[in-house]
């Protein structure tokens, strides 16, 4: 398989704060775009690499994965993580027709056999993305009150990366942004055309970045001080 994989990284960072996009930011000395393009240079099943980052990032990112020899366009993002992935979805090779995977570079300790696992799950079925099971007890609250508590068996946090059959999410795609829909993910493009999407196991490791603590945790997985 020649999956391609689209790397958003260009969002603003604004909860890390740290003056800089956060997938610029370094992480045991190298930035997390970096740490997260070489899982997939390193994944088997991927093919091409598209990296799409702020506008005025573009040549730093062309510099930083330069030596990747997967790496096959550098891109503008867009103001919202839709816009981006509509962004890497345009710079796809010309004709491509596999699995696209969409991966946000702030999740830079994704391993290899994740991504296999969902690469190839997408190829079998259309659709697949990693879901990490909840460990608290879940409660529906409004305004300072508990609702009821939810059956957390049912329920799971949606990671990336997420895989699709090129045209599936393209289509999808075009309807959401036709339709004018906010997305949060890729899958709920896909799963709002009445698509079945499948869930593999999520993993721990593959926590996203978002504030200096969660940067702090994974300086300190990568250390080998603490366990994911
Ligand atoms: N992303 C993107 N384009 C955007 C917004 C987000 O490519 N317009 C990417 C981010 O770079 C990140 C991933 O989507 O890799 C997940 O987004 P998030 O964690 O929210 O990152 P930021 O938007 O950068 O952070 P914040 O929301 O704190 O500003
Ligand atoms: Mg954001």
């Amino acid at each position: 398989m020649d999956a391609l994989v689209i790397l958003v990284a260009a969002g603003r960072g604004e909860r890390m704060g740290a003056g800089r996009p956060k997938a610029f930011l370094g992480l045991a000395g190298e930035p997390l775009l970096r740490k997260a393009a070489q899982a997939f240079q390193a994944a088997p099943s991927v093919g091409a690499i598209v990296a799409v980052v702020p506008g005025e990032e573009v040549q730093a990112a062309r510099d930083l994965l330069a030596s990747l020899p997967k790496l096959h366009a550098v891109v503008a993002g867009g103001p919202r993580r839709q816009d981006s992935v509509l962004e890497g979805l345009k710079h796809a090779p010309h004709g491509f027709a596999g699995v696209v995977l969409v991966h946000d570079a702030a999740r830079p300790l994704v391993e290899v056999a994740l991504i296999e696992a969902v690469a190839s799950a997408a190829e079998e079925t259309g659709a697949a993305l990693p879901v990490l099971g909840l460990v608290d007890t879940v409660k529906r609250v409004r305004d300072g009150r508990v609702l009821e508590t939810v059956d957390r068996s049912e329920l799971g946090a949606a990671q990336t990366p997420q895989g699709f059959h090129f045209a599936l999410l393209r289509e999808a795609y075009e309807a959401a942004f036709r339709d004018r829909v906010v997305l949060t993910d890729e899958a709920m493009a896909v799963e709002r055309r009445g698509v079945r999407v499948a869930a593999v196991p999520g993993s721990p490791r593959n926590r996203k970045i978002t504030t200096p603590e969660d940067l702090a945790w994974a300086e300190g997985v990568l250390a080998g001080a603490l366990r994911p």
